[in-house]
């Protein structure tokens, strides 16, 4: 039990681990930054939060990328890289538990462990593959992908490939993945992914071949090991190896399943098929919840490190904030659907939502506090904020960020109607009781705003509570507790507040 009699429970959420070929871009960034909220969501819930984001190593794409930059170790071009995309996380305020690469040990052992039980299942056999093969995805092309020789994709040349591998019976599980993903309406969210997958799982979905003859950067495989373990087959063993499988028996019992996974749609027949086919076959218990996104483009083309048409997240994040970078990507696209990512649209959210909504209306109800009251907390009257708080967690526990931030900018525009309508202004000079009661329902709203905001915008929220000087106790009450009206007590001391989102000065 966590404080106030919550109940405390572990809850895992991971992202997908990325290819190092270069460094992160703004679909990254979404996708870790969404994981992040989701993060500090269930933190704040009071639960046990493991998140695990981490790099994806032993990819073919790896090594063309450290050829591409002249370096012949690739062991040291991906530390190089690895250790970039950990501190662009870290830069961009990402609160994960771990960070798992794919070339360490506990990986490596982990994926050993795992094959050994598959091919003790009779589920890995060997034969011949010939198709095509887009080293861009990282994935063979059936027929109707590849178009004029190219990866639709990718807009690249695909190769013909013809070689000895070692298959994954994935085939053999089609029944069942029907069925697990037929049967369970939250595994794959939202709906139109789910019937995306099942379409693939009926009518596509064949043996796949998990291993490379011609490559040498992997994981040998153990049983042959003239094979080289392919990347797709490695790379989702990350979710358990990164928790204890075949390092830490305990830990592992005590922390899989992943709770949500939150990655984009370009990679869900890999986690919404491959993977629960793998877990299947291993005996293991699926994950709980993929919340798949779609992709941001840039003037509406995918952006993507092969196409070159990136935008930074970093600079982003200087120039503005991390709060604000979170807030415009959660809040702009409907999370599921794609999205453009525009300078111009983040600036006008900017000044709309945030300098002239968030910013203004805590800074005119402390303000206000301040010259009236000389910032002590008046006397409590009834209220409630039950109603937004009941919205806002419905609304998260899907995953439907756009929509919970919509139920908090509600309860602003609430408040500002309201302090309009009553005008404490003229109040202070006629009805000091009703002014004081006004004030108070002001208050202890942003209180509830604060808390609110605080896993998308950490910054602010954490600015907003320390002005109402309840920054520390905030942290320790417990979840239940904070969402009840009343928090702000008589005689409490508020504090001014610096402006939360300055104008900006024009592009
Ligand atoms: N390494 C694999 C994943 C292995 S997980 C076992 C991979 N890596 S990636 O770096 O290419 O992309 C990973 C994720 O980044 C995507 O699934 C998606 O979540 C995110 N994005 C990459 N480009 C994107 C956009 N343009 N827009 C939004 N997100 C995108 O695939």
């Amino acid at each position: 039990m966590g404080p106030d009699g919550d109940d405390m429970s572990k809850f895992y959420i991971a992202t997908p681990i990325y290819y190092v070929n270069d460094k992160p871009h703004m679909g990254h960034a979404y996708t870790t930054i969404a994981a992040d909220v989701l993060a500090r969501y269930r933190r704040m819930r009071g639960d046990e939060v493991v998140f695990l984001t981490g790099t994806d190593e032993n990819s073919q794409k790896n090594v063309d990328a450290a050829k591409r930059g002249g370096e012949t170790d690739i062991q040291k071009y991906v530390d190089r890289m690895s250790a970039l995309w950990q501190r662009t996380w870290d830069e961009l305020g990402i609160t994960n538990t771990d960070f798992i690469r794919t070339t360490e040990e506990r990986h490596i052992r982990g994926v050993k462990q795992f094959l050994q039980v598959v091919w003790d299942k009779g589920d890995i056999y060997e034969g011949t593959y010939e198709g095509w093969y887009c080293a861009g995805c990282e994935a063979f092309k059936t027929e109707t992908e590849v178009q004029d020789g190219k990866c639709g994709e990718h807009q690249r040349p695909v190769e013909r490939i013809s070689e000895k591998n070692y298959f994954f019976r994935l085939s053999k599980y089609r029944d069942d993945l029907l069925a697990l993903i037929g049967e369970n309406a939250e595994f794959i969210q939202p709906a139109s992914r789910r019937n995306e997958i099942l379409n693939y799982i009926r009518d596509e979905m064949e043996d796949i071949s998990i291993t490379r003859e011609t490559m040498r950067w992997g994981i040998p495989l153990p049983q042959d090991p003239s094979q080289v373990i392919y990347v797709w087959f490695d790379a989702l063993l990350n979710y358990l190896t990164a928790v204890g499988y075949g390092s830490d028996e305990g830990m592992f019992q005590r922390t899989w399943p992943v709770d949500a996974w939150i990655g984009g749609k370009d990679i869900i027949k890999f986690h919404a098929a491959l993977f629960p086919a793998m877990l299947i076959s291993a005996g293991l218990p699926q994950m709980r919840r993929m919340f798949v996104h779609g992709h941001f483009t840039i003037d509406g083309v995918k952006m993507s490190k092969s196409l070159g048409n990136v935008v930074d997240p970093v600079s982003i994040a200087r120039e503005y904030g991390n709060d604000v970078l979170r807030y415009f990507l959660l809040r702009e696209v409907p999370f599921g659907e794609d999205g453009d990512f525009s300078t111009t649209r983040l600036r006008e959210r900017y000044t709309g939502d945030l300098a002239n909504g968030l910013g203004n209306l805590v800074a005119r109800i402390l303000g206000m506090a301040e010259k009236y009251l000389s910032g002590r907390v008046p006397k409590p009257v009834s209220g409630s904020a039950m109603d937004t708080w009941i919205s806002y967690e419905d609304n998260l526990n899907q995953f439907s960020s756009h929509e919970a931030l919509r139920d908090i900018w509600d309860l602003i525009t609430f408040l500002d109607k309201f302090i309009d309508r009553e005008q404490p202004w003229v109040l202070a000079k006629i009805d000091q009781d009703r002014l004081a009661a006004v004030l108070y329902t002001g208050i202890e709203s942003i209180r509830h705003i604060a808390r609110l905001v605080w896993p998308f915008m950490p910054e602010a929220a954490e600015k907003i509570l320390s002005a109402l000087g309840i920054l520390e106790a905030e942290r320790k009450s417990g979840y239940n507790a904070s969402k009840e009206w009343g928090g702000m007590r008589e005689g409490m001391q508020i504090r001014k507040i610096d402006i939360l989102f300055p104008k900006l000065a024009p592009n």
